[in-house]
């Protein structure tokens, strides 16, 4: 037999290989014609290895007939734009506050650079990507206020950080004749108001608001840590929306989390099925997630 010049343990693993392929085939069949929305987080996407790991999974999901949604951060990125132009940058809830000068930096880090290199990668991988400014003529925005809490007096108090938006409105019709093309729309979290004005809006929220837009399958948010950690800094691997509405206000849900859970609850409200919270620093981590028995991260279920 051919499979006699293998060693034993070299056998194990193709037999091991060939194991996973026959247990993903339900999980292919049960996501085959599904949209999925994924956000690509800025920390998440730092390593070369692991984009092409990223990439390659992406041409994957839509060989198997899968439509996948890319939109992208650049915390860190923009962070190290700021930084070497001199620009200080605060943060109010996790939202970074976005002033005149801020705001174009930001527009070329996320929609030039970061995202011509995650179509380029995909594009090497196979994938028909297609880059797309959130900004043009894809999300409608108006301007975020956030309201913080004065923790002496427990006042609310509503704080202006400048160009950072929220989604309002979405042109479907772009995205779907995207995905009607077999192209895999790559998109930077940008909006626009009716002044033309741009507007930074957190990746996770334009993730979720997408999701719930197109009433995606599946919302994946990849990010740098597991999942969501409890205060014991455990991973929960699985909670439901209700839970998820319940935990969203804890303490130890902060910074870059409050934004993830907010808007899985948001897109899940308008009919998103599941929501994974999970770690982009593994290698395949997507194709984990969507075809293997476990998954991984923190999965919020409708019930
Ligand atoms: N309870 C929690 N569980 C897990 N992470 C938490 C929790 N509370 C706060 N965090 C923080 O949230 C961070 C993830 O959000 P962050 O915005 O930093 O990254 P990202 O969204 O993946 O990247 P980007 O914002 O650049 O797109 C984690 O690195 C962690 O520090
Ligand atoms: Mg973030």
């Amino acid at each position: 037999m051919k499979f006699d010049f293998l060693s034993e343990s070299d056998q194990a693993y193709f037999i091991h290989k060939a194991s996973t392929l026959v247990e993903a085939l339900p999980y292919i069949r049960e996501h085959s014609g599904d949209t999925i929305v994924i956000k690509y987080g800025g920390h998440a996407m730092g390593d070369k290895k692991l984009s092409e790991s990223f990439s390659r999974d992406i041409g994957l999901l839509k060989e198997v007939g899968v439509s996948p949604i890319i939109i992208h951060g650049g915390g860190p990125q923009i962070g190290e734009r700021l930084k070497s132009k001199n620009i200080s940058t605060q943060f109010v809830e996790g939202l970074r506050v976005t002033d005149k000068e801020t705001i174009k930096v930001v527009e070329e880090v996320l929609s030039k650079d970061i995202n011509s290199e995650i179509v380029e990668s995909i594009s090497a991988s196979g994938g028909k990507a297609i880059g797309v400014s959130g900004n043009d003529n894809l999300v409608t925005a108006t301007k975020l206020n956030v309201e913080i809490k004065d923790s002496d007096s427990n006042i609310e108090k509503i704080v202006d950080i400048g160009f950072v938006g929220q989604p309002k409105k979405l042109n479907k019709d772009m995205l779907t004749s995207f995905i009607k093309n077999g192209q895999i729309p790559v998109i930077s979290p940008l909006g626009k108001d009716e002044n033309n004005f741009t507007y930074n809006i957190n990746a996770d929220t334009v993730a979720g608001f997408i999701a719930g837009e197109l009433q995606a399958s599946k919302l994946l948010l990849l990010t740098d840590v597991p999942g969501i950690l409890d205060k014991d800094e455990k991973l929960i691997s699985s909670i439901t929306l209700e839970e998820a509405k319940n935990i969203a206000n804890k303490e130890y849900i902060s910074g870059g989390m409050k934004p993830k859970i907010n808007t899985c609850i948001d897109a899940m409200k308008k009919g998103v099925k599941k929501s994974t919270i999970l770690d982009g620093r593994i290698p395949h981590s997507v194709i984990l997630e969507l075809f293997t028995e476990h998954g991984i991260g923190t999965q919020i279920t409708s019930n």
